[in-house]
């Protein structure tokens, strides 16, 4: 009885929602259909292991497993975040957490501490100890950036900043350019949905539906970078002291790496 009933209410709901969101509610279909075809990644539970970064790459991997607008870049985000052992994060949109999830993860690995910022209420969504979250705008917040670390003990130096928010160009420029600033000498900023399009596909061939965002993320690290980038194809390149690694399935990954310290520090 209990069951039906849950059934009942869940079925308009699913349709209220169907209706509203057509593109999404396709895509949802869509996306359904092709996990059933594949069958599900699934990966076996770890064998036993005292090692915590194997347990936390483990969880991110199985997370992952679930077709996100983002789940292909989980396990790049983690890496890439873990290998500079961050003391401060800086996440720009949190929605639903996927990748909360991984910053998370790698602060509590480093002892960091992870800021992260919506102008939605995303309170709920981390439970590490050292997270903060707050609800901003994230140009407005950068402005209050300095005062508020400093009244929590907590260094305005950011040494990853993960930027995926509004996917606007004039944003994204604003974003580059207020943030920026708090980056440390060796820090890394990585942008996702540089390469927005609809359809979008993952790496194992399953699509998803966005919007066309007229190269507005991309067109902005033109814009700091000085140069054409092509976000169709995977690239590494080095540009104006940063190397750049592109990911272009799943929306996009860029990530920006200050290699410019390292060369000072090579040379001094
Ligand atoms: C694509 S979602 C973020 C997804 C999330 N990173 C994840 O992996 O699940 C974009 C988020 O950016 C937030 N956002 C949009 N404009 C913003 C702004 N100006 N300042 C702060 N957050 C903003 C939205 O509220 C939304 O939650």
């Amino acid at each position: 009885m209990h069951v039906l009933r849950t059934m009942k209410q869940r079925i308009p709901l699913q349709l209220k929602w169907g209706l509203r969101h057509p593109r999404e509610a396709v895509a949802h279909l869509l996306d359904r259909l092709a996990r059933r075809l594949r069958r599900e990644r699934t990966h076996p539970p770890l064998a036993a292991t005292s090692d915590p970064v194997a347990s936390e790459w483990h969880a991110i991997v199985q997370r992952a497993a679930r077709a996100t607008d983002i789940s292909d870049h989980l396990v790049t985000l983690f890496s890439e975040t873990l290998a500079l052992e961050p003391k401060l994060i800086v996440e720009l949109g949190v929605r639903g957490g996927e990748s909360t999830f991984v910053l998370e993860r790698v602060a509590r690995l480093c002892g960091g501490t992870l800021v992260s910022v919506d102008i939605c209420d995303c309170a709920d969504v981390s439970r590490y100890e050292r997270a903060f979250f707050v609800q901003a705008d994230d140009i407005a917040f950068a402005g209050e950036f300095g005062e508020w670390c400093r009244a929590r003990g907590i260094q305005p130096k950011v040494d990853v900043l993960f930027v995926d928010t509004s996917h606007e160009l004039d944003h994204s420029v604003e974003e580059i350019s207020c943030w920026f600033p708090f980056l440390a000498p060796r820090a890394k900023a990585i942008f996702h949905d540089t390469n927005l399009s609809s359809p979008y596909f993952r790496k194992d061939g399953s699509m998803g539906f966005a919007w066309n965002n007229a190269r507005g993320v991309v067109g902005a690290l033109e814009r700091y970078l000085g140069t054409r980038l092509d976000e169709k194809t995977d690239f590494v390149e080095v540009i104006a002291g940063w190397l750049v690694k592109h990911h272009a399935h799943c929306n996009g990954l860029t990530i920006l790496d200050r290699i410019s310290a390292l060369t000072r520090s090579a040379i001094h």
